[in-house]
């Protein structure tokens, strides 16, 4: 267990570049396994999610080349994969578990998924419904609607769900199940989540089509098919991961901070808007679109912000930035309320839970609710032990508070970065002065 003490920072600077997106990176591996021929990635993100991702698709017989720079997947088709001999291990990871239970609905062989104590205490009901109703047989191991998941043999039919809950992995689980069926399958969610699994599914030439509707929610259609193509993917940054380094330019008196190649894909832009409304200073610079995926390098400066409102539609487009925004919250002129994001319950941790109890023990005035959180900010933060709790956003958002905290800040369990940005402190100490 690995420990990591942060002191103050005197001013970010310099050019960074961010490692890929986390979404994006586990789908290419995904339709990569489950397309014909070969699917080759780069910049893609080798943290121990995404590696879970690799691990449990070569025990399906996937052969997957690790090159400099480069990722090959040597693709079986929609219907070649092969029987796993052990229970697929999928690690601290949500969208391994959710996403690759849409794929195993629609094998032929019968399958188990396990992972840690974190995501074997994660809501999967959500998937097992709409799955189950299409005709996937999937069990909760236990009977507690978590994994350990049983995934056996069904006969798939296209059904339209309607999603109580605007999450890209149930909706991702739904289509990619979709493509096994027999008929149509659609997914309306009440707000827009991340649309990766839409735009990839596309370029790997299924026939998918997305319709916003005028109170917001939106519905994703997939039709039945035969055969997906491999392609070539250049992941954009993971701008999940940018977050942690625009906030700490913003929060850090003297700072300018070139960050190069961030994904800008507006489902998950919501961050941005934020910081926007908090006053920041933020440059897009050089944008560009690839696979359907925007991305550009981001220009930041330090500044004063003020507090803001986050809520309704605007919460799946940034819900992983919320203990970061928190953190930012925490240094703005104002009040800041987060709400509509009850969501942040089911996540690595409770994030209402750890986002309060991490910034109360650093000096911060903040309140839970019910959905949200509520943080008047203001008063310096003071330097603390912080427990992770093993969730790297937890993690990652109070290092960055302890860059401008009074004294030093020690973050308990830090190797949990790794789930999603194993460079995380070695790019902190390239670009502080
Ligand atoms: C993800 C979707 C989000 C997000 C998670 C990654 C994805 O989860 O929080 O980190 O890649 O589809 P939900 O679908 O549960 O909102």
């Amino acid at each position: 267990m690995s420990v990591r003490t942060i002191f103050p920072a005197k001013g970010l600077k310099g050019e960074i570049t961010i490692p890929g997106d986390k979404s994006i990176s586990h789908r290419s591996v995904m339709l990569g396994s489950i397309a014909y021929g070969t699917t080759e990635i780069t910049h893609f993100l080798e943290g121990a999610d995404c590696l879970s991702t690799i691990d449990c698709f070569r025990r399906m017989g996937v052969e997957i080349e690790k090159k400099p720079g480069r990722i090959l997947v040597r693709g079986k088709g929609l219907r070649g994969l092969l029987a796993p001999t052990d229970t697929l291990n999928v690690g601290n990871s949500g969208t391994t578990t959710r996403l690759m239970a849409g794929i195993l609905a629609g094998q032929n062989f019968s399958s188990v998924m396990s992972g840690d104590a974190s995501l074997n205490s994660r809501p999967m009901k959500r998937i097992m419904t709409p799955l189950n109703r299409m005709g996937a047989h999937i069990t909760s191991i236990h009977d507690n609607g978590c994994a350990p998941l049983k995934v056996e043999p069904g006969v798939l039919h296209g059904i339209h769900y309607q999603s109580p809950v605007a999450s890209a992995q149930v909706k991702s689980a739904v289509l990619l199940a979709g493509l096994y069926a027999d008929g149509e399958t659609s997914v309306t969610e009440p707000a827009l989540s991340r649309n990766h699994t839409e735009l990839m599914l596309q370029s790997f030439g299924a026939d998918v089509t997305s319709v916003m509707h005028t109170d917001g929610s939106a519905t994703a259609i997939v039709k039945p098919c035969k055969e997906l193509y491999g392609q070539q993917i250049c992941v954009p940054g993971d701008i999940s991961s940018a977050a942690y380094f625009i906030a700490a330019a913003l929060l850090v008196p003297g700072s300018e901070l070139l960050i190069k190649n961030v994904g800008t894909n507006f489902t998950r832009a919501g961050f941005l808007e934020v910081c926007k409304s908090m006053g920041a200073d933020i440059t897009l610079l050089n944008q560009s679109f690839e696979g359907g995926e925007g991305r550009a390098d981001i220009l930041v400066r330090s500044g004063d912000l003020k507090g803001t409102v986050i809520e309704g539609d605007l919460i799946p487009a940034l819900i992983d930035e919320i203990p970061i925004i928190a953190v930012m919250a925490a240094h703005a002129d104002g009040t800041t309320v987060i709400k509509d994001a009850a969501e942040l319950k089911v996540k690595e941790t409770n994030r209402i839970d750890t986002v309060t109890g991490n910034l109360k023990a650093m000096g911060g005035r903040i309140a839970p609710t019910d959905d949200g959180m509520i943080i008047e900010g203001g008063p310096p933060l003071t330097g603390t032990h912080i427990q992770s709790y093993l969730d790297h956003r937890i993690a990652m958002a109070f290092a960055i508070a302890g860059l401008t905290a009074q004294g030093e800040t020690v973050i308990e369990d830090s190797q949990c970065v790794d789930v999603s940005y194993p460079e995380f402190f070695a790019t902190l100490e390239k670009c502080r002065n």
